[in-house]
């Protein structure tokens, strides 16, 4: 296992025989998921979609990226939700791709976008255009502009050739637009919902063009397959995890923080608040999710963590291993009293402040976890992914909910498309 969940800090909130009361629901809500019995069940493709990507497939993205990389100096991907933060979450969990990706379609500021443009003057982009429903507002004016902007720079040819679309293999305006166009396609399958895409085209096409380990990332999800999709309460943790943050719903702790000490986990909390807020909370139900990056936060938010209104508990994600060693310089003169931590690495520091902060909190009455990956590499965070994506399934059961559609969503637009006199 690469990847652990340590619930000592649960005593007196959730024990195991609390687990043990609610492990026949926890059983149906695994067999309705895997029998496609349960609610949403069209939207269950994700469940087995690591084993279901062909090796082939990998391939060709990968030497489809190699060819891009060769004529393109960034990519551009327009997007926005489920079409967006899985993309960003690897990237900068990675700490950054082969080419710089730049995103477009996420807002509809006209800052945001003539900084984007500014940043994308002079240079060769491949653009990526990702919609599942084809018709999402603010990447589809985003493309515009984009395509707007790039038509006095390339030929119609070579403006056809960096363009690739990621879309429904049948409906929506964008599956339009691609084949009047030519653009060069990939399909997102229609029974794996948005914020479930990111091992879909919608994930693997742009970081693939950007040289990430897309790869690595499968393999991950694979790995998670096998281990989350089993109903063995004794070493399926994302089972656990997800019974234990429905049984602290249960008793008022309707906020969940999860927290890191690892900078680059803030697009994968991103990811992860889309992927538990849209699939939980409806129907009046839900815990709210919110995120913290360490230790940075601990100084604006630690007051409230602390002492705050005691209805949160609170998830730490620890990488084990960084890919890097700092040594903490000793100073002749300890002006700062920290030569007691010189010669050691700064991560022997960073543990010791999740191992504080986590004890403090617990001790100001917030039960808390830690999922803790070996490495911060592409495996172990597709196999994270695949953590989180089966937990929020059974946890959406047990909560009674559908955890596979966001008519909420839709609330928004309708009043936005009367405003602006759409049909
Ligand atoms: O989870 C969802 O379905 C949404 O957040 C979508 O991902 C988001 O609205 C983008 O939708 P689309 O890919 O259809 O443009």
């Amino acid at each position: 296992m690469s990847i652990y969940l340590d619930r000592d800090h649960l005593k007196g909130f959730v024990e195991q025989k609390d687990i043990e009361k609610i492990s026949k629901h926890i059983e149906k809500a695994h067999q309705d998921l895997e029998s496609k019995a349960g609610a949403g069940a069209e939207y269950t493709g994700w469940c087995d979609l690591p084993s279901r990507v062909e090796d082939s497939f990998i391939a060709e993205l990968e030497q489809l990226g190699r060819d891009v990389r060769n004529d393109s100096d960034c990519i551009v991907s327009i997007g926005i939700g489920g079409s967006y933060l899985g993309i960003r979450a690897v990237e900068e969990f990675l700490r950054g791709t082969e080419l710089p990706i730049f995103y477009a379609g996420l807002n509809m500021s006209a800052d945001y976008h003539h900084n984007l443009l500014k940043k994308l003057e002079g240079r060769k982009p491949t653009v990526v255009v990702i919609s599942k429903s084809g018709t999402t507002t603010e990447p589809a004016i985003a493309f515009r502009i984009i395509k707007n902007f790039l038509k006095d720079k390339f030929s119609e040819a070579e403006l056809k050739s960096r363009v690739i679309c990621v879309t429904d293999q049948s409906k929506g305006a964008l599956r339009k637009v691609a084949d009047q166009n030519g653009y060069r396609s990939y399909v997102i399958p229609d029974d794996v919902g948005g914020r479930f895409s990111v091992l879909t085209p919608v994930g693997l096409v742009p970081l693939a063009l950007a040289g990430a380990d897309i790869r690595g990332l499968i393999e991950g999800a694979r790995a998670g397959e096998k281990i989350y999709s089993q109903f063995n309460l004794d070493e399926n943790i994302s089972y656990l995890y997800a019974a234990t943050r429905y049984l602290l719903y249960k008793k008022g702790k309707v906020i969940e923080v999860t927290a890191s000490f690892y900078d680059n986990l803030f697009y994968v909390l991103e990811w992860w608040k889309q992927l538990y807020g849209e699939s939980e909370a409806k129907d009046g139900k839900g815990i709210f999710p919110s995120s913290l990056i360490l230790s940075t936060d601990l100084h604006s938010m630690g007051q409230l963590m602390q002492d705050g209104v005691r209805n949160v508990f609170e998830t730490f994600v620890d990488i084990k291993q960084p890919d890097h060693t700092l040594e903490i310089p000793m100073e002749d003169e300890d002006l700062d009293g920290f030569n007691i931590v010189a010669g050691k690495d700064l991560d022997y520091v960073n543990t010791q402040a999740h191992i504080a902060t986590a004890s403090a909190h617990f001790d100001g009455k917030v039960p808390n976890m830690t999922i803790s990956l070996c490495k911060g590499d592409a495996y172990h965070l597709g196999q994270l992914f695949y953590f989180y994506e089966r937990a929020v399934a059974i946890s959406g059961y047990l909560l009674g909910v559908n955890p596979f559609n966001q008519p909420g969503v839709e609330a928004y637009k309708k009043k936005m498309f009367a405003l602006l006199g759409k049909a």
